[in-house]
């Protein structure tokens, strides 16, 4: 048996829950970094487990484009995980959706709330939800164990479609375009933004980043950046950095391409 945990992560939460998924199994999985991967990628693995975090109740584009570049020669048992900050949305109906074009099913489909990147989590629910995480992720290996089918979490309704269309026209052209991130007077060009950003969208100019078009919005360089120098004026402003307790800045650098 063969099987695989792909993932992609900003804060290292969906890499902590891979992590922890595939310590729960009984079949060992290869746990493999979505942003890594350039180009179509062949499946054949007969288990498949996808662990991504809800951007605007969706799933992350650069998820759905990995999706989309996938081959498949047979029809393995398929998973999802959607970490979030308590509205998962439509995200992992959208997976479904995007496997029903592949000719492929999405069997089973949890979200599990974990802390927020983007807007911040009171920190007494933080620590809630990270001293229970343990437990919700033995739940889900569990499911996934018996190959548990039927079950696809979040929110699906009409309204929620519209809303999504919406909200992610006003989120993606304006509120998450990289050019809102501002450098403080704190940065010291170390360059940890550069080579934490999963997709090499940052680089350095005069011992300052810049970003450039592609960004994924994962808020990796605002949480990880050691002088807490990264800021913007619309969303996160200068909000609690954050990251999983289990993971380390090393462990992000896996993710580059
Ligand atoms: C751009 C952006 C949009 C987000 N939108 C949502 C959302 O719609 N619903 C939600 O519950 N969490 C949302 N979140 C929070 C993340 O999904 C959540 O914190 C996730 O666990 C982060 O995973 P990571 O640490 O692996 O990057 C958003 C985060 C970012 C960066």
């Amino acid at each position: 048996m063969f099987s695989e945990i792909y993932y992609f992560s900003g804060t290292g939460n969906c890499l902590a829950t891979a992590r922890m998924i595939n310590e729960k199994l009984i079949e060992k999985s290869s746990i493999v970094p979505i942003s890594s991967i350039d180009g179509k990628q062949k499946i054949k693995a007969d288990w498949i487990g996808f662990v991504f975090p809800v951007y605007c109740h969706k799933l992350p584009d650069i998820v759905k484009q990995f999706i989309l570049r996938l081959e498949f020669t047979s029809s393995p048992y398929i998973y999802a995980v959607a970490t979030n900050n308590g509205e998962p949305g439509q995200s992992l109906f959208d997976i479904q959706k995007l496997l029903t074009k592949k000719g492929q099913s999405l069997s089973l489909g949890i979200a599990i709330e974990m802390p927020g990147n983007a807007i911040e989590t009171p920190f007494d629910i933080e620590h809630k939800r990270l001293t229970e995480m343990e437990q919700k992720v033995t739940e889900i290996a569990e499911l996934i164990k018996v190959q548990k089918k039927g079950i696809i979490e979040g929110n699906n309704s009409l309204i929620e479609l519209i809303r999504n269309q919406i909200v992610g026209f006003l989120a993606w052209n304006y509120i998450f375009s990289p050019k809102r991130y501002k450098v403080s007077d704190n940065c010291t060009g170390c360059g940890t933004c550069e080579k934490v950003c999963p997709i090499n969208n940052i680089h350095l100019l005069n011992h300052k980043p810049i970003w450039g078009n592609k960004c994924a919005t994962c808020l990796a360089c605002f949480h990880w950046c050691p002088q807490e120098a990264i800021y913007d004026n619309i969303f996160i402003k200068k909000r609690r950095k954050y990251h999983h307790p289990d993971i380390r800045i090393n462990d992000m650098f896996l993710q580059k391409p």
